[in-house]
């Protein structure tokens, strides 16, 4: 059957380009949880670390194409608040990946107009990896491409604790009451304040969950998942992924225009 089976699969990825073409909706944000480096890694009988080294290559191909798609925002989960608890020695080889990552990639990303931006508990993060990635956020600041935005050591619920706290303290100190609360106070309040939602979330590796991210900025996103690990995850898949986008109704509770 397998004959029979590539020129109809050619056939449909042929008319998969055509639509793309013809994509008007690009999503302003996709926001991206990167799963499945170790199970990529698994399946070759290769160690864990260079699941991760793979997947860390695949981050530029997927910006460029991000950029050339006209996608304003990429927010990509990198390391999570949870995370730490895995093996030490794994930590340190992810830890250390930023470093390598912009040590191989800032020129192009820099060439590329991308700007580099983090959300997640920065301060917590070691040293070398601080600097590295601190460089590149100064380095690109006046960028005017596309925002290349890393969770790092990103946790949504206590992005959500540290809100909370912080408009305490505000109406314990008088400079704000309790009336003044809203969402858009929340929302400013946020890592990711300044930067719109996002439109378009895609996690790869096959699991159905959120892994604690984005929890309030993800309230109106639409979903897409698929099983391939992330090393995998290429130009097709992330082709794919949009054109799922562009063919949602978006309603955000009220009634079809
Ligand atoms: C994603 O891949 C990378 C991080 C979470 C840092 P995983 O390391 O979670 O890979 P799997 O899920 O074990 O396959
Ligand atoms: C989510 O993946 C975090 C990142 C991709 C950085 P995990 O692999 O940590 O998620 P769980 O543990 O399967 O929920
Ligand atoms: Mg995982």
């Amino acid at each position: 059957m397998g004959f029979l089976k590539w020129p109809f699969k050619d056939k449909r990825n042929q008319q998969m380009e055509q639509d793309l073409d013809q994509l008007k909706i690009v999503p302003d944000h996709v926001a991206i949880i990167m799963d499945g480096n170790g199970r990529w890694a698994n399946k070759r009988g290769l160690p864990r670390f260079a699941g991760h080294k793979e997947g860390m290559d695949n981050i530029k191909r997927i910006v460029k194409l991000a950029n050339g798609y006209g996608i304003k925002v990429l927010t990509l989960y990198a390391f999570s608040t949870e995370n730490w608890k895995r093996p030490k020695q794994e930590v340190d080889y992810l830890m250390m990946l930023p470093k390598e990552f912009l040590d191989t990639y800032l020129p192009e990303l820099i060439e590329e107009n991308v700007q580099i931006k983090t959300i997640g508990h920065f301060e917590d993060l070691p040293k070398h990896t601080k600097q590295a990635v601190q460089h590149a956020i100064d380095r690109t600041q006046d960028n005017t491409g596309l925002i290349l935005n890393i969770a790092l050591n990103y946790g949504s619920r206590s992005e959500l604790v540290e809100t909370v706290k912080s408009i305490t303290a505000d109406v314990k100190a008088n400079h704000i009451s309790v009336e003044d609360i809203n969402e858009a106070m929340i929302s400013d309040r946020l890592f990711t304040a300044r930067l719109p939602e996002p439109d378009l979330l895609i996690r790869t590796s096959g699991e159905i969950r959120l892994s604690n991210f984005l929890l309030w900025q993800l309230a109106y996103t639409e979903f897409w998942f698929t099983d391939v690990h992330w090393p995998a995850f290429n130009e097709k898949e992330f082709k794919q992924a949009l054109l799922a986008y562009q063919q949602r109704k978006r309603r955000y509770g009220g009634l079809e225009a």
